[in-house]
């Protein structure tokens, strides 16, 4: 197992139906050092969102592995996942699923409650401390839905964090916002991870958004097909390699999988 990876997928297969077998990920084999930001793009129904789940804990592949700090996830249980999504992980969707009854506060603390039961003192600091980091320290007491979209957008950022994730997974987090509080909510999210070396997979439609990440990864039609690291080798090159039509990652995806030959 290597050990450099934070996250590894070896061979990964999803197909979905049963009758009629739909296959939207394809040998994926990737390696996720600790502490990188990586974005994920592609095409709408390019497997992007299946693979973050599948990363995530959220969905198991059909066949393959997926190894954290080279626990094989294949290996743990339905209760085990639950409590690994819970501790290792910070989750942050496009449409954050905060709980419209609570408060800005009380939905930070609810993966600290699931983990741990009632939160003492400290941990109600911890919380208040994050939301002070997203810049919404006066707004902890509102419910969430007198909050704008932006404003919860950051709820969910601070509750992704409350339990120390090492790693954050995050599926269009500024997708449903306008630019402007998108681009803040993201200096944000690079603020944090840099001062925790937090490792980052983040899929966006956005090119600026992905070349602002240490590496990018395309997927096309469920299969890897091209990489770059922009800090490597410049914005401009690695926009040349984004914009032409050829996979420079061709050689990953084959041979193909028996799966596929079915
Ligand atoms: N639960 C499911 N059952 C059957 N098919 C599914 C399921 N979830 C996703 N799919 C299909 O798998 C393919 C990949 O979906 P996925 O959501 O991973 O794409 P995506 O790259 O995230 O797209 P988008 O950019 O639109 O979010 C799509 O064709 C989708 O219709
Ligand atoms: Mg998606």
């Amino acid at each position: 197992m290597d050990d450099n990876g934070l996250v590894v997928t070896q061979n990964v297969n999803k197909i979905y139906g049963t009758a009629v077998r739909y296959q939207v990920l394809f040998n994926i084999t990737l390696t996720v050092p600790r502490g990188q930001f990586l974005a994920l793009i592609g095409p709408s129904g390019s497997g992007k969102t299946t693979l973050l789940n599948i990363i995530g804990a959220l969905d198991r592949p059909t066949s393959g592995a997926v190894f954290i700090q080279g626990q094989n996830l294949n290996d743990l249980s339905e209760e085990d996942l639950a409590r690994f999504r819970n501790k290792f992980l910070g989750f942050i969707f496009q449409f954050h699923y905060l709980l419209p009854e609570f408060n800005a506060l009380e939905n930070v603390l609810i993966p600290y409650w699931i983990a741990s039961g009632r939160p003492k003192g400290e941990i109600v600091d911890r919380a208040m401390y994050l939301l002070e980091r997203v810049g919404l320290k006066e707004a902890a007491k509102k419910r969430i839905n007198l909050l704008s979209g932006g404003q919860q957008q950051r709820v969910a950022i601070a509750r992704a964090l409350m339990n120390f994730p090492q790693l954050i997974l995050a599926d269009e987090p500024t997708g449903a916002l306008d630019t402007k509080t998108g681009e803040q909510v993201l200096e944000l999210l690079a603020e944090i991870r840099h001062e925790s070396n937090m490792t980052m997979i983040m899929v966006t439609h956005n090119r600026d958004v992905a070349l602002q990440a240490d590496r990018v990864i395309e997927l096309i039609d469920g299969k890897l097909c091209k990489e770059v690291y922009p800090r490597v080798i410049g914005i401009k090159e690695a926009t040349e390699i984004l914009e032409s039509h050829a996979c420079n990652l061709e050689d990953i995806n084959t041979p193909r999988t028996p799966l596929q030959e079915e």
